[in-house]
This record gives C-alpha cells, sequence and structure tokens, in this order.
C-alpha cells in the first residue's frame, strides 16, 4: 500500500504507477495499452516538438464522504478535446476512448486515489498530440494520446477558499480576438508562462488577461476562469477566446438554481469597482477568491494605476462560499448528484 500523506499534497508532479496509451497511426486508433514505463518514444521530427499540433485535460477523481470513487463530468473533457483536436484539424478519441482510457488509468492508480479527508484528489492529464514525422507547417496525420495521473491538492498551496491578489495583464495576451484561446492548446500557456513569472515575482497568485483587441474587458486568468457576485447576479465573460471551463458551466447551473441571475456578457475592467466577489475557477483551482486585482501598465513597472478590493481579505465572500460547498458536495458526496455529474468507478 503506498504510503503517501495526501494531506500534503499540493498541484504539482507526483509518481504513480501506470499511464494509458494509444495510437492513431495509418488512418485508425490502435489498442489503448497501460504501461509503467513513464518515457514515450517519440520521433524527434514529431509535429508537437515544432508546431505544437498538441491538446490536453485536466479533470479529477474524488474519494467521497461514502468511501465511493467518482470522476467528474468525464464527458465534458471528452467533448473540449474532440473541440480542440478540431482546431488542430487533428484525430481524437471518441468520447467513449476518452472516458475509457481515464478509467483504466484510475483503475491502474486506484491506490493513488486520496482519502477523503485528506482532502485532496486524483487528477487525470489526458494528452494528445502529433506524432508522424513531418517538416513543412501542416496538421498531424497521426496522433498519440496518453492518459496519466497524480493525487493533487490545492492549486496554490494554501488551504482551500484562501483569498488571494491578482494583476491585470496589459502588455502581454493569452490569446488573440481570432485566436485558440476558446481551445485547450499547451500552445496557450507557453504565450503566459513568461508573464507569469514577472507576476509571481511580485507576489501575485494569479494574472488576469484581458481582450487583446482593446485591453478594455476582462477574459480569464491564465489558468482558470473568471466569475463575480455582484448583488444577486453571478457574471462571468462571454468571449470567444476564453476557454469553455467545465467548472464555471456548473456552477452556472448551480448559481441559477440558488435562485441568483446567471449573466454571461462582457465585463469591463471599470466594473471591477462594482463587483462584491470575484474568483477564479477551474478543476485545478476550483473556486479560488480574489480580495485584490491591482491594474498596472505594465507588469515590469512599479506602478499600479488602481486596485480593486473585494470582500474580506481573511475570507471568501458568502455567495462563493455557497457555490463552493455544493459543487464540491456533490464531488465529494456530501450532497446528492442531482445534475448526474458523476462517474461512479466502484
Ligand atoms: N481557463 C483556463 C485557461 C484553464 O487552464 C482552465 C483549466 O482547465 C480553465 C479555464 C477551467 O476549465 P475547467 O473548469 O474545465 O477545468
Ligand atoms: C485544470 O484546471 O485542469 C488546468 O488544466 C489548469 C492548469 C493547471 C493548466
Amino acid at each position: 500500500m503506498d504510503k503517501t500523506d495526501f494531506s500534503k499534497r499540493s498541484f504539482s508532479y507526483y509518481p504513480t504507477k501506470a499511464i494509458v496509451i494509444a495510437k492513431y497511426e495509418g488512418g485508425a486508433w490502435g489498442k489503448p495499452e497501460i504501461t509503467a514505463d513513464f518515457n514515450l518514444s517519440v520521433h524527434c521530427f514529431a509535429g508537437a516538438f515544432h508546431y505544437a499540433p498538441e491538446c490536453f485535460e485536466g479533470l479529477k477523481v474524488f474519494r467521497g464522504a461514502d468511501n465511493r470513487v467518482r470522476m467528474f463530468r468525464p464527458e465534458e473533457n471528452a467533448r473540449r478535446m474532440q473541440s480542440s483536436a478540431g482546431y488542430l484539424d487533428m484525430a481524437s478519441p471518441s468520447e467513449e476512448m476518452f472516458i475509457q482510457m481515464c478509467i483504466m488509468c484510475v483503475k491502474a492508480n486506484w491506490e493513488f486515489i486520496p482519502p477523503y479527508e485528506s482532502g485532496a484528489s486524483l487528477y487525470l492529464r489526458p494528452v494528445l498530440f502529433g506524432s508522424n514525422p513531418q517538416l513543412g507547417i501542416r496538421n498531424a496525420d497521426d496522433v498519440t494520446f496518453v492518459v496519466m495521473a497524480s493525487p493533487v491538492g490545492t492549486y496554490s498551496g494554501a488551504r482551500e477558499l484562501t483569498p488571494g491578489t491578482a494583476v491585470l495583464s496589459r502588455n502581454f495576451d493569452r490569446a488573440a480576438t481570432y485566436g485558440s484561446g476558446h481551445y485547450k492548446l499547451g500552445a496557450n500557456y507557453a504565450q503566459s508562462l513568461h508573464a507569469y513569472n514577472l507576476a509571481h515575482k511580485l507576489g501575485y497568485r494569479e494574472l488576469l488577461f484581458l481582450d487583446s483587441a482593446t485591453h478594455t474587458y476582462i477574459e480569464e486568468f491564465g489558468s482558470s476562469n473568471f466569475f463575480g457576485i455582484k448583488g444577486n447576479t453571478y457574471v462571468t465573460p462571454d468571449s470567444g477566446s476564453v476557454l469553455p471551463s467545465i467548472t464555471n458551466k456548473s456552477l452556472r447551473q448551480v448559481a441559477a438554481d440558488m435562485g441568483l441571475k446567471v449573466e454571461m456578457r462582457k465585463i469591463s475592467v471599470a466594473e471591477l469597482a462594482e463587483l462584491d466577489e470575484v474568483n477564479s475557477c477551474g478543476t485545478a483551482v476550483v473556486i479560488t477568491p480574489l480580495c485584490r486585482i491591482d491594474d498596472k501598465p505594465a507588469l515590469e513597472s512599479e506602478i499600479v494605476t488602481r486596485s480593486y478590493n473585494f470582500g474580506n481579505p481573511e475570507q471568501c465572500g458568502p455567495v462563493s462560499r455557497k457555490l463552493y460547498n455544493t459543487i464540491v458536495g456533490i464531488q465529494k458526496g456530501l450532497l446528492p448528484d442531482k445534475y448526474g455529474w458523476c462517474l461512479f468507478l466502484d
């Protein structure tokens, strides 16, 4: 039996026992294989190394208070991967194959599913990349699909719902207006790595990107979607260049059923002054409150032109906490799964 203290896990790589691999070659998928060898043998001319035909997913597996193991909305991740692969004009696994390989991966790493009391979960990382040798710029003909797992704790390393600070990114964009921001491509994250380092060096937990055309409207954080609470309303940006978050989609449903008005629309930077609660949301971050967002002309600059403050810097806002308790309650078996979002594995 594994002796990991899962309660000490943060969101970082942790070795597990096995991964699951399938290859699409010559127009057909091969059989998924489970292997303990984590080193892939990939041709150095594979497109993934050059032009980045690569997309990935992230989903969590929870052991509930009832001791049962469930995966959260894997069909949504399967569909989003198909959409990302479609943007790259490359093959993708069917919904059934995607879910099947996720289940195989969980079963092969069963001892790494953290116990309920630890507060941790098993994070699955499905990755799809172009693997045929190529030189010219074109879509990949052959692809490799790998599902791997790692037990994870909170993304920030702090206790869940601990508020953090963010900075607006005015001199680095994550995604162009008509670019790839709507898809979960590794390339989108490469775009934000340098800007993140600058923000982290200044002590900010998060970086909030704006629309690249006008820098007037809020898009999303580099790791997660944005949502705010304004009175009795849940507001989240409507933009073709943000990732359609499965957590945000679930929260919109929960918010509506809690009696909140739900608005998906443009949110200007100026409107930050009118929001009562602000959060990032996503699989890794769950709901992470922001108590302050600084506006700076440039990430390298000492100057802060304006700071927006939200609620008590020590505590998550009451509406966001209620949303958190509901979604996490469903994921961890504390509340009935009334939407049918959990795929039970035992
Ligand atoms: N936006 C970005 C840029 C992300 O990396 C993520 C994480 O997956 C999200 C949003 C949240 O999406 P989801 O809730 O599906 O995890
Ligand atoms: C996730 O929340 O699953 C992500 O992929 C975000 C980030 C850690 C890349």
